[in-house]
């Protein structure tokens, strides 16, 4: 079975399902609020899990009442948490509001995801036992890049989601194997102006770069490869927040399984479809049996 390891975040949701988000200035009326575990690094790990690896999570949560709540989220979708570590203080939260068309806005407050700024005893040879490694920037850069060159050093794919999207140090885009970011996110980080054109530009950095866009599915651009372009089922999204956590999720179970790229995009984005059908994060991550119903229909 595919092992992966996780290194990143884990908060805990608070959402607030609202017709409309308010402007600056202006209070509106919600519908309802959900706590439901989230931060992106969990939902990548819980993700890969349901979508049949093997997984391991590297990180932190705090002392507050989320904390025990966060882990055992983690432990009942099979992933192995030993190197989560539980620091004095709180847990990350994400403050999130979604809005009747499933499209959120999200203000995280790291918390205990901000002591992750080193690799700890053990978590290099974690991750050196991994076939893939993924990261994501919620917690504090140097961690991420010593992650990065760890799986590097030990010949493990890393699989790179920038977002919250920041500038990229060169010491991370050079132990990069696949770089996996939204439209925004790709348009941020080159300043270009359309998906292919900052896909494009990406590849400059970064071997291989995957563009999601949603509804309208994904862009696969590598290194002496033909660009491809792949498509999304069409649904109806209900809270599209965590959707990208689950296509990567997924993606590293598929490209950890040897599929190929066209298929194992094909297959990310049935999982993401499912999870946008289904209300917050990691409660909406498919199971592998749903993602293979949905893939073959
Ligand atoms: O990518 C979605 C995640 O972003 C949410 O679960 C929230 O915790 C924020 O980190
Ligand atoms: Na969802």
């Amino acid at each position: 079975m595919t092992h992966i390891v996780v290194l990143g975040s884990t908060n805990m949701d608070l959402v607030a399902y609202v017709a409309k988000a308010p402007r600056r200035g202006e209070t509106v009326t919600g519908r309802e609020f959900r706590t439901i575990p989230g931060g992106k690094g969990a939902n990548q790990a819980i993700a890969a899990a349901r979508a049949g690896a093997t997984v391991s999570m590297i990180g932190a949560v705090g002392t507050d009442a989320y904390g025990p709540e966060l882990r055992s989220t983690l432990e009942h979708s099979g992933v192995d948490t030993d190197l989560l570590r539980t620091i004095e203080g709180p847990s990350g939260t994400a403050h999130i509001v979604v809005d009747d068309e499933g499209g959120n806005a999200i203000v995280v407050i790291p918390g205990a995801n901000g002591t992750v700024d080193h690799l700890a005893p053990g978590d290099e040879g974690l991750i050196a036992s991994a076939d893939a490694l993924l990261l994501q920037l919620e917690i504090p850069m140097p961690a991420v890049v010593a992650g990065a060159r760890a799986a590097r050093a030990h010949g493990v794919r890393t699989v790179l989601t920038p977002a919250p999207v920041q500038p990229l140090p060169p010491e991370l885009l050079t132990a990069t194997d696949l770089l996996v970011a939204n439209e925004y996110e790709a348009i941020t980080l080159t300043g270009r102006t359309d998906a292919v054109d900052a896909a494009g530009a990406l590849l400059e950095s970064v071997p291989a770069v995957v563009v999601t866009l949603g509804a309208a599915g994904s862009l696969y651009l590598a290194r002496g490869a033909e660009p491809l372009a792949v498509p999304a089922p069409q649904v109806t999204a209900v809270d599209s927040t965590g959707a990208g956590d689950t296509f990567v999720g997924a993606l590293a179970v598929a490209l950890g399984a040897e599929r190929p790229i066209r298929e194992a995009l094909r297959w990310a984005a049935a999982a993401a479809a499912l999870s946008v059908q289904r209300p917050g994060a990691s409660a909406s991550m498919p199971y592998r049996s749903e993602i293979e119903a949905q893939y073959t229909s």
